[in-house]
């Protein structure tokens, strides 16, 4: 599969490691509006993000990827490139323990030692970042990332947009409302409304932090 990759941080570099691990996929192309020019090096294509267009015009098997943790920043290029939501792949790295049962959304990955356990739902351009856990029956929104070593337990529901810190643990049957960020290590034994910053063992609402979706 060819493969263009949106985004040129650090994100980015883990998904290129993960994506060198699979023999039928191939980068071809990065793409960032901090790339001025478009131009050719070693085969691969750089540019700034609109050449996703013209690339997709020139390979038409081509897929895309957003290689960006940031939430909103995700969904604002989703937004502005209006590509069929099947033009993004999903990435699992071959570590990453996926049920038969679950299912993963287009532009999601699911990277090294995540879990994702039976009948659990992660949407699209989430991140479920290394060795975190997603137990049975959860669901998972849109532009969502789990970060490193966090654990939604049984039947939790994140809404789209939720950052969960590092090593972060949410309890079951709770809900995280959309656009809400866990802090680092914090243990959730409340449900969390909308657009709030919760930290702390057990996390308390610090302040909303009124950023809604783009
Ligand atoms: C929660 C978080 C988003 C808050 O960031 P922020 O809005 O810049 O907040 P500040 O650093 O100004 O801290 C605000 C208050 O929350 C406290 N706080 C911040 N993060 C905390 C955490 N993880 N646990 C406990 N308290 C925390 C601060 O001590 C401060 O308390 P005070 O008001 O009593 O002084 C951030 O600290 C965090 O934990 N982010 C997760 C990062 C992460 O896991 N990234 C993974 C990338 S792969």
């Amino acid at each position: 599969m060819k493969i263009a990759i949106i985004g040129q941080g650090g994100h980015s570099k883990v998904i290129r490691d993960l994506i060198s691990f699979n023999q039928h996929d191939q980068i071809i192309a990065y793409l960032d509006d901090k790339i001025t020019d478009f131009y050719q090096r070693d085969n691969i294509y750089f540019g700034p993000i609109f050449y996703a267009e013209f690339l997709k015009n020139m390979f038409h098997d081509l897929k895309l990827f957003i290689a960006i943790g940031h939430n909103q920043t995700r969904k604002a290029i989703v937004n502005r490139l209006q590509f069929p939501a099947e033009n993004y792949i999903t990435l699992i790295h071959k570590t990453a323990i996926v049920s038969p049962s679950s299912k993963i959304g287009h532009g999601s990955i699911l990277m090294a030692h995540s879990t994702v356990n039976a009948d659990s739902l992660i949407g699209e351009h989430t991140i479920i970042n290394t060795s975190s856990v997603v137990e049975h029956d959860s669901r998972v929104g849109d532009f969502v990332h789990i970060s490193p070593n966090a654990t939604l337990t049984g039947s939790v529901q994140v809404e789209d947009g939720v950052h969960i810190g590092a090593g972060a643990t949410v309890i079951p049957n709770l809900t995280i409302g959309e656009w809400s960020v866990i802090g680092a290590g914090a243990t959730v034994i409340d449900s969390i409304p909308a657009s709030s910053i919760a930290v702390g063992v057990p996390a308390r609402v610090k302040n909303k932090h009124m950023t809604e979706g783009v």
